[in-house]
């Protein structure tokens, strides 16, 4: 039940923590930093053998296909595809015996991921799913199951399911990587207690959506893993709030989507990664030019406030943390600033229309 919440979505926001350190648990060695993954049946070498990763899934899902790809690519050097499961199959596909087929399930039903995963199978593809319900069609049809353990998710918006599916990736990362990332492993640790310390932006974030539960279109702009939490930020907006919201690769806007920036558009902007600031902070200064307001969601540092705060109207200041933590932080005031633009605006928040928990046809 939803015991002191109004609603089951900021109940799951709230489980986050535990939902991430169950996660973790036994999966992570906390001296030695290494992870290991025989609990899903697959050994070390067996996992090196693989010479490219092709991940399909659908929606919230998918967006944590595209963190992990970005994680995959930095830390085990292998070519990774990210393919929404209901395009996979029209691609004619380039899998076979070499590559591992990650499919991303929070309820392991959704139709189109189970005909991506029937063809890769098919096509010769071994299949790990990463899965939160136990017993469901994905945890049987996969080869290998690496299980979140988010436990139930009642709202239909999915929050504690993502942030679990991005951990699991992370831990797919580090085991698929040749060298030992011991310092990557030890950092995952921090993360449940760093989201604990993410939760207490709230009441900031209540008092930003409701400047912003008006707006009939949003835009949210990063660069990297930013760019990925942006789309998963702008997809949990449309979502419950019905606000029309995109994400832009950062550095795209002046390709065409500046156009559409005009005086009180608000953009939100991620600057979670100090390599790539000074670029979106150049982006944040283009859209302000424009009469854009921008939302800025940066580390709580001088450094990072200083640079940002120049071209933000406000600031979203994620507690400071290991860089590598940071974007995995970031979702989690996005989650929020949907959560109560939705409930301004009066939306039903953990029934949005036309939507379904899970999708069983194609
Ligand atoms: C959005 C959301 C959906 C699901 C998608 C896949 O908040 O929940 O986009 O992520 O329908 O569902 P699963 O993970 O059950 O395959």
């Amino acid at each position: 039940e939803k015991g002191s919440f109004d609603h089951f979505m900021m109940k799951e926001i709230y489980e986050q923590p535990q939902a991430v350190r169950q996660t973790l648990a036994g999966r992570v060695d906390p001296a030695a930093g290494s992870v290991d993954l025989s609990g899903a049946g697959l050994s070390p070498d067996r996992l090196r053998s693989f010479e490219r990763i092709q991940i399909v899934a659908c929606g919230t899902a998918w967006h944590a296909g595209l963190v992990g790809r970005r994680l995959i690519e930095a830390w085990a050097r292998l070519p990774v595809q990210v393919d929404v499961a209901s395009e996979f199959r029209y691609g004619e596909p380039l899998v076979d015996g070499r590559t591992l087929t990650v499919a991303i399930s929070q309820s392991g039903e959704t139709a189109d991921t189970l005909a991506a995963v029937r063809e890769a199978r098919r096509l010769g593809s071994p299949v790990l799913g990463i899965v939160n319900v136990e017993g469901s069609s994905l945890a049987r049809e996969a080869d290998w199951v690496l299980t979140t353990k988010a436990g139930p998710e009642v709202a239909v918006p999915s929050t504690k399911a993502y942030l679990t599916q991005v951990v699991a990736l992370h831990l797919l990362a580090l085991a698929l990587s040749r060298v030992e990332r011991p310092e990557e492993g030890r950092m995952l640790l921090q993360l449940p207690q760093r989201i604990e310390q993410t939760l207490a932006m709230e009441p900031r974030v209540r008092e930003l959506a409701r400047q912003l539960a008006g707006q009939s279109h949003l835009f949210y702009i990063g660069r990297g893993l930013d760019y990925a939490v942006a789309m998963e930020g702008a997809l949990k907006l449309k979502e419950i709030s019905y606000i029309h919201a995109e994400a832009y690769a950062a550095g795209e806007l002046k390709h065409g989507t500046l156009a559409l920036i005009e005086p009180g558009r608000t953009v939100v902007a991620l600057a979670t990664q100090e390599a790539l600031r000074t670029k979106t902070v150049g982006n944040m200064v283009e859209v302000k030019a424009r009469g854009g307001r921008v939302v800025a969601v940066t580390p709580d540092r001088p450094d990072a406030r200083k640079e940002v705060e120049v071209a933000a109207d406000a600031l979203l200041a994620l507690p400071d943390a290991p860089e590598g933590l940071l974007p995995v932080l970031a979702a989690v005031p996005l989650q929020m600033l949907a959560y109560f633009a939705a409930v301004e605006r009066g939306c039903d928040v953990d029934r949005p229309r036309n939507l379904a928990k899970s999708v069983t046809v194609e």
